[in-house]
């Protein structure tokens, strides 16, 4: 656990403070993503907790102890750090790059070859073409993997990330942050991570930090931060689409309408009678392999078949089910992604998949209810 009470940060001949009275606290376990505009604080905040700089007053403590009663470099050593400007050292190869601290630590070489390789692997570069190269011979974003790694390289219990993934094009950082999230899964490090991007925030942080000149303006969940900004300085920084910020921190699961009512397409004059009898609000029709082709709505259903079921009224409906064949999503999918899906192919449903069988069906209008506030804060 790390706990930042009221610190703040005077650099020498400044005027303002970069850090202003700042009392914070990280759960272990938890990723807390610092944000802001560009010389808000957030690095210098990162870099007093492993003790690059010190604080000006204040106290920061990891596990309940003062970090200034640590020997600062034994401190470091047990603290993975990711460089702002990613910082390997330019005549040493990969390899030497990220064996720094297990050298330090004293680990056998054999060993410290298998972390590297392992390392390499995790990152997504091949240990064979890159280890022996220097930081001069690859891409930014490639530089950027290997200053991961570095930190990652004695496995420590926490990690400071100052922007690891801000070299790195869109495709190669969704990547990276999906890989990251899912080691997290299993390593549940106590993580501080900065970045000036909101998405990366909402996307990685257990907890959000806001800062604005130094000072902490909102720290709360990517929901509370997104459901209730403290202020307009927060609302500006999230962006007009918080709304739909806000439904990318959801699954389709949520929100699925648990239903699994089947009518093969050739008993489609069955179908009122079905969805009565099954007191179903969707029916899925089925091709003669078992195959859905797509759905139908009880409502959709009340529309067309007003009084008798004629054969006209059938094949509307017939058309309904059939132009859903695309509308479909798993339950793992984000509300965000389900609900361009029905922009997209301009329907209010959509079937969901779950494990590989059909679940049920989510609606906009659930959608919608969800964005507003219900189930959300
Ligand atoms: N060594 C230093 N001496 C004096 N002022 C400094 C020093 N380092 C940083 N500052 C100032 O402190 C403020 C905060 O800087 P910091 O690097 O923490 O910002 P940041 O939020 O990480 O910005 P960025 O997003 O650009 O990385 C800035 O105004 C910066 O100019
Ligand atoms: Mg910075």
């Amino acid at each position: 656990m790390i706990e930042l009470i009221e610190v703040t940060k005077l650099y020498k001949g400044q005027m303002v403070p970069a850090v202003d009275n700042l009392s914070l606290k990280v759960e272990k376990g938890e990723t807390c993503v610092f944000v802001g505009s560009s010389g808000c604080g957030k690095s210098t905040t990162l870099r007093m907790i492993n003790r690059m700089i010190e604080p000006s007053s204040g106290t920061i403590l990891i596990d309940n102890k003062a970090v200034k009663e640590n020997d600062p470099d034994k401190l470091r050593m047990s603290i993975g750090y990711v460089i702002q400007q990613i910082g390997l050292l330019p005549h040493r190869t990969v390899a030497e790059n990220i064996s720094i601290v297990p050298r330090l630590h004293g680990w056998p070489k054999e060993k410290i070859k298998q972390r590297v390789d392992q390392l390499l692997n995790l990152i997504g570069l091949d240990p064979e073409v890159t280890r022996n190269k220097y930081p001069s011979q690859l891409s930014g974003g490639q530089m950027q993997r290997v200053g991961v790694a570095r930190a990652m390289a004695v496995d420590p219990p926490i990690m400071l990330m100052d922007e690891p993934f801000g070299a790195v094009d869109p495709i190669a950082r969704n990547y990276l942050q999906d890989e990251f999230l899912r080691l997290q899964q299993v390593m549940k490090k106590t993580i501080c991570f900065v970045t000036h991007d909101i998405n990366e925030a909402i996307k990685m942080g257990d907890k959000i930090a806001i800062f604005d000149q130094g000072k902490l303006v909102q720290y709360g969940t990517p929901q509370e931060i997104l459901s209730k900004p403290a202020n307009d300085f927060v609302s500006d920084f999230i962006g007009y689409d918080r709304v739909v910020k806000k439904l990318s921190l959801f699954q389709v699961k949520v929100l699925t309408r648990r239903q699994r009512c089947f009518l093969s397409e050739s008993e489609l004059t069955n179908l009122w009678q079905k969805i009565k009898d099954e007191e179903a609000e969707v029916c899925f029709l089925v091709d003669a392999d078992g195959h859905s082709t797509g759905f139908v709505t009880r409502e959709e259903l009340a529309r067309q078949v007003t009084t008798s079921v004629d054969t006209e009224s059938l094949e509307k409906i017939r058309q309904i089910a059939l132009s859903r064949r695309e509308a479909f999503v798993r339950d793992t999918t984000l509300l965000r992604d389900a609900l361009s899906l029905m922009l997209e192919l301009d329907t209010e449903y959509l079937g969901v998949w779950e494990s590989g069988k059909l679940a049920g069906m989510i609606t906009l209008g659930d959608i919608r209810k969800h964005s507003c506030g219900k189930g959300g804060e």
